[in-house]
C-alpha cells in the first residue's frame, strides 16, 4: 500500500502535494517523493528515504517550483526503502514521471524487454518499468499511450503520470488499487484516498477498474479501457478529516480488520503461480525432501501465527515443527541439527527478541527464512530479500495486530502446501484443490465481516465481564490463543485460552455462573470432543459464545448461548475465517468499555528492546 497525490492548477504544486502526502502517510512511510513540472517545462524530482519530514527538509534546502506535479509516499514491496527506490520514477530522458501504488506482476519480463531496447533502469522497483514502457510507446498522445500500456501490464496499480510533452495535463489510471480524483476552481487533484484532497474539494469521483483520467485546469475527463468518455457518478464527502483518514471507520483496528480480504488476496496472488511451481519459496525440492525439522520463532501475535503454522505444516508436509517464543528460544541454547529450517515471523521486522533468536539460529548453522510485512526492515535485511517471504498486508497502524496476523497464517498455509507437495506428502490434486479454496477465501472473508452487528450487540451486553476463557481444539486452539490475546490487549479484560480438552485439568475450577467462554468450532473431526467439553462448561453455569462453521451449525445449536456463523470452508482454511469474528469481538468489547482501541495502554507496535 502506498499513497499517491497529484495537482494541476495555478498555485504552487509542492505545498499542496506535501499536505496531501501527510494525509496519506498511514498508507506508507518508508520514503517519499515529488515530481514537479517547472516554468521551463522540465520535470524535477526530489525523493528521500524515511519519513515525510526528510522530504520536507530536502525541499526546504532545494525548493521545487511549478503548478503541476505528482507525489508519493511509499510502503516498499519490490526493492528496499531508499532514495533510489522512492517514487516518482522517470523514463531515461526524465520527461515522464510516475507514482504507483500496487504490484506490477510481470515487471521482470517487461524490464528485460525494455532493457533490450536501451532503457536504463536506476531502481530495483517493479514500478520503474511503467515509466520506460510509456516512454517507448509514446507517439505524442499520453492518453492513447496509457491505454496501450495497460494492455501490457499485469497486476494491480493506481498510477499518476506527469509528462513534459503535455504540460497542461496530468494522467492517472486504476486497476485494483484505489484512486480518487476531483476538480474545483480551475484546479484538479488525484489521490489514493479522500483525506489527501478533502481540504480542496468535497466532490470527488472514484476511478473504476480499467479506467483512466485526464486532468487539467479545465476539469477531469474519465475514459474506459476502450478510450470512450465516461460520465462517472460524483460522490459528495460528508465526513470530517479525522474519520476520513480512517476510511470512515471509527478506529484503525476496525479499518484493518476490514482490509483483511484484500490482505489475503495480495499475499496469495504472487504465490498463486503454476501448479507445482514453488520458486517463491526459497527451499528447493531436494532440500524440502531432506528437511528433518522446522522451528518457528516469534513474539506476540506472530508467535500465535507460528503455532498455527506448526499444525498445518505438520499436517500437510509431515515434517516435525516446533513453535517457540523468541525470548525463550534465544536463551535456551537451542539444539540445531542438520537439515533444519528456522522461520522467524515478524510483522514489523524489528522485534528485538525475534532478531536475536534469528541470529542465534544462524550461529548454530540453521537455514533461515523470515515471514515479514515490512520490506527493508532489520529482519528482512538480515535474512535477505531472497529468503524473506513478504506478507502484503500493507502498513498496520493499530497496535493490536489483525490483518498482519491474517497474512501470517495464510503464509503458514502456503508454506505447508508447498512443502507437502514438494515432499510428495500431499497429493498434487489435493494441493491444487487447496489453492483453489485459497483463491475464494477473500470473498468469504468479506461475508464474515457482516457478523460485526451481532458481535457489537453481544459485546455491549458482555462489557462488564471481568474474565473470559477461549477454548478450541487443534487449529481452533491456535486461534483461541490469538483471540484471547486480542481481547486482553484492547479491552483489558482478563482472558485466557485453553485447549478445550485441557479445561478439566485445572481451569474448570474457575467456571461458575455467568462466566463467559468463547468456543471456536471449525474442525469437524474434533466436533464431538469439543461438544462434550462445552457440555462440561455449561454444566458449571458458564455461558458460551461459539464461532462456528455454517455446515456444522445443526450439531451446535442448542448447546451454546450465542452462535456466530462463518461460511462453510475447507478444514484448514475455515480458521482464517473464524478469526475475524474473534477480532471483531475484542474490538467491540474495547469500544463498549471505552478503551483507547488503537493505542492500548502499556503496549507498543514494535518492541525493539528486550
Ligand atoms: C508487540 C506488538 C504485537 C506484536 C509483537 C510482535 O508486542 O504489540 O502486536 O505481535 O510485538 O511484533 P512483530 O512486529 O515482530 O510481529
Amino acid at each position: 500500500m502506498c499513497g499517491i497525490v497529484g495537482y494541476i492548477g495555478d498555485r504552487e504544486a509542492c505545498p499542496i502535494l506535501m499536505e496531501g502526502l501527510s494525509r496519506l502517510s498511514y498508507r506508507g512511510y518508508d520514503s517519499a517523493g515529488v515530481a514537479i513540472l517547472d516554468a521551463d517545462g522540465k520535470v524535477n524530482v526530489h525523493k528521500a528515504k524515511g519519513r515525510l519530514e526528510n522530504l520536507t527538509a530536502l525541499l526546504e534546502r532545494s525548493p521545487l517550483h511549478g503548478t503541476s506535479g505528482i507525489g508519493h509516499t511509499r510502503w516498499a514491496t519490490h526493492g528496499e526503502p531508499s532514495d533510489r527506490n522512492a517514487h516518482p520514477h522517470t523514463d531515461s530522458a526524465g520527461g515522464i514521471a510516475i507514482a504507483h501504488n500496487g504490484i506490477i506482476e510481470n515487471h521482470e519480463a517487461l524490464r528485460k524487454h525494455l532493457q533490450s531496447q536501451g532503457c536504463l533502469f536506476t531502481s530495483q522497483t517493479d514500478t520503474e518499468v511503467v515509466a520506460h514502457l510509456l516512454s517507448t510507446l509514446y507517439k505524442g498522445d499520453m492518453k492513447t499511450t496509457l491505454l496501450q500500456a495497460m494492455e501490457m501490464i499485469h497486476g494491480s496499480y493506481a498510477l499518476a503520470i506527469l509528462c513534459d510533452a503535455e504540460p497542461d495535463k496530468l494522467f492517472c489510471a486504476r486497476r485494483e488499487s484505489p484512486l480518487v480524483i476531483g476538480a474545483k476552481d480551475g484546479a484538479a487533484y488525484i489521490a489514493s484516498d479522500i483525506p489527501a484532497i478533502l481540504a480542496h474539494t468535497r466532490d470527488v469521483v472514484f476511478l473504476q477498474d480499467g479506467e483512466i483520467a485526464v486532468l487539467s485546469k479545465q476539469g477531469v475527463a474519465v475514459y474506459n479501457r476502450a478510450g470512450v468518455l465516461q460520465s462517472p457518478a460524483p460522490y459528495h464527502v460528508t465526513w470530517d478529516l479525522s474519520s476520513a483518514e480512517k476510511g470512515g471507520y471509527a478506529h484503525y483496528m476496525l479499518k484493518e480488520i476490514h482490509e483483511q480480504p484484500l490482505a489475503l488476496q495480495s499475499t496469495f496472488t504472487p504465490r498463486n503461480v503454476d501448479p507445482g511451481d514453488y520458486r517463491w519459496l526459497p527451499v528447493t525440492a531436494q532440500e524440502a525432501k531432506a528437511l528433518r525439522k522446522i522451528t518457528i520463532v516469534a513474539c506476540g501475535t506472530a508467535y500465535h501465527a507460528g503455532i498455527f503454522g506448526k499444525y498445518v505444516i505438520e499436517r500437510l508436509s509431515r515434517i516435525p515443527v516446533e513453535a517457540d517464543i523468541a525470548s525463550e528460544y534465544r536463551y535456551r541454547d537451542p539444539i540445531v541439527g542438520e537439515n533444519e529450517l528456522f522461520i522467524a515471523i515478524s510483522q514489523s521486522g524489528e522485534t528485538a527478541d525475534t532478531l536475536a533468536a534469528l541470529r542465534e539460529a544462524k550461529r548454530h548453522g540453521a537455514k533461515v527464512l523470515a515471514v515479514c510485512n515490512v520490506v527493508g526492515s532489520t529482519i528482512a535485511r538480515e535474512v535477505g530479500d531472497a529468503h524473506t517471504l513478504f506478507t502484503y498486508a500493507g502498513p498496520e497502524i493499530a497496535v493490536a495486530s489483525t490483518k498482519a496476523y491474517m497474512t501470517q497464517v495464510e503464509m503458514m498455509l502456503l508454506i505447508a502446501l508447498a512443502l507437502g507437495d514438494m515432499r510428495g506428502a500431499l497429493p498434487a490434486e489435493e494441493a491444487e484443490r487447496l489453492r483453489g479454496e485459497l483463491a475464494v477465501l477473500p470473498a468469504k472473508a468479506e461475508q464474515v465481516l457482516l457478523t460485526e452487528k451481532d458481535l457489537r450487540r453481544f459485546a455491549d451486553s458482555m462489557s462488564q465481564k471481568r474474565h473470559v476463557f477461549f477454548v478450541g481444539r487443534g487449529l481452533d486452539f491456535a486461534l483461541s490463543l490469538e483471540a484471547a490475546l486480542k481481547l486482553k490487549e484492547v479491552s483489558y479484560v482478563f482472558s485466557e485460552a485453553y485447549a478445550a480438552g485441557e479445561l478439566k485439568h485445572g481451569p474448570i475450577a474457575l467456571l461458575q455462573d455467568g462466566r463467559l467462554v468463547v468456543a471456536t468450532i471449525t474442525q469437524p473431526a474434533l466436533l464431538d470432543k469439543t461438544l462434550s467439553n462445552l457440555r462440561e462448561i455449561k454444566a458449571r453455569g458458564a455461558m458460551v459464545l461459539a464461532v462456528c462453521r455454517e455446515d456444522l451449525k445443526d450439531r451446535v445449536v442448542g448447546e451454546v448461548d450465542e452462535l456466530i456463523l462463518i461460511p462453510a470452508a475447507e478444514d484448514l482454511l475455515a480458521p482464517l475465517l473464524a478469526i475475524i469474528p474473534l477480532q471483531l469481538f475484542a474490538y467491540c468489547m474495547a469500544v463498549a468499555r471505552g478503551c483507547d482501541v488503537d493505542k492500548p495502554r502499556n503496549l507498543a507496535k514494535s518492541v525493539t528492546v528486550e
